[in-house]
């Protein structure tokens, strides 16, 4: 499973990355104004600097929402760096948008995506990621879950080559669900990664193993 950090903050995705764990980064719009980082240029440089820290794909989303507009920002966020791939909505205009980039070569993530439909659209059209939002499911009581395991056994069942890469997750178990479900990646913030180091027998046991060498070597 692969890990993807959901920040535009340099220094958690510089963290992320020194764990040695990080796969990639995913940004959204509000991602980038939490950070401050406003106007094309500087979120243009925002997304190069991004790249420069991790070795992976960087989503980076279009703000237009009509067909050419999308296809103009693709063009020129790719030119940014080759670790780039083109974030899409799932809108109407946004599948022939991804037609279009993956018919192309380019590599696009299908972005706010709540059901196995728009999945199953998403991959039709050659999107290299779809995002089910977990954690915004399960804000309205739907099961965020079961969105994951009908996408999973739906590309399975044709074959289809786009990877599941489950958004908007909240906690550990969100994580470790996905994990169990097939999904192929999860994007998270990095509390939720240091999260899975946590046990309390972990604590307990190296604290033991620490003052019985202590006892041993004064
Ligand atoms: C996905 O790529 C999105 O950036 C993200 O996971 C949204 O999560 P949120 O619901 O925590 O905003």
């Amino acid at each position: 499973m692969k890990f993807f950090i959901d920040t535009a903050n340099l220094s958690e995705i510089r963290e992320a990355y020194e764990l040695g764990v990080l796969d990639g980064v995913t940004t959204n719009p509000s991602l980038m104004a939490k950070e401050g980082i406003t106007g094309k240029a500087k979120i243009m440089a925002h997304y190069k600097a991004i790249c420069d820290i991790v070795d992976g794909d960087v989503s980076a989303e279009v703000i237009s929402t009509d067909f050419h507009g999308m296809i103009k920002e693709a063009d020129e966020l790719i030119e940014i760096d080759e670790k780039i791939v083109v974030k899409v909505p799932m809108i109407k205009d946004g599948v022939k948008a991804i037609k279009h980039l993956s018919d192309r070569g380019i590599k696009t993530n299908c972005t706010l995506v709540f059901s196995a439909g728009q999945a199953l659209l998403a991959a039709k059209a050659g999107a290299t990621y779809v995002s089910p939002f977990i954690g915004r499911l399960d804000d309205v009581s739907m099961d965020g879950m079961d969105l994951i395991e009908q996408i999973v056994t739906i590309y399975q069942n044709y074959g289809y080559t786009t990877e599941v890469l489950a958004a908007s997750v909240r906690h550990s178990i969100h994580l470790l669900k996905c994990a169990e479900l097939g999904a192929d990646v999860v994007t998270c913030p990095l509390s939720v990664i240091t999260s899975l180091l946590k046990h309390p027998l972990t604590d307990i046991g190296l604290e033991k193993f620490l003052s019985d060498y202590k006892k041993g070597n004064q």
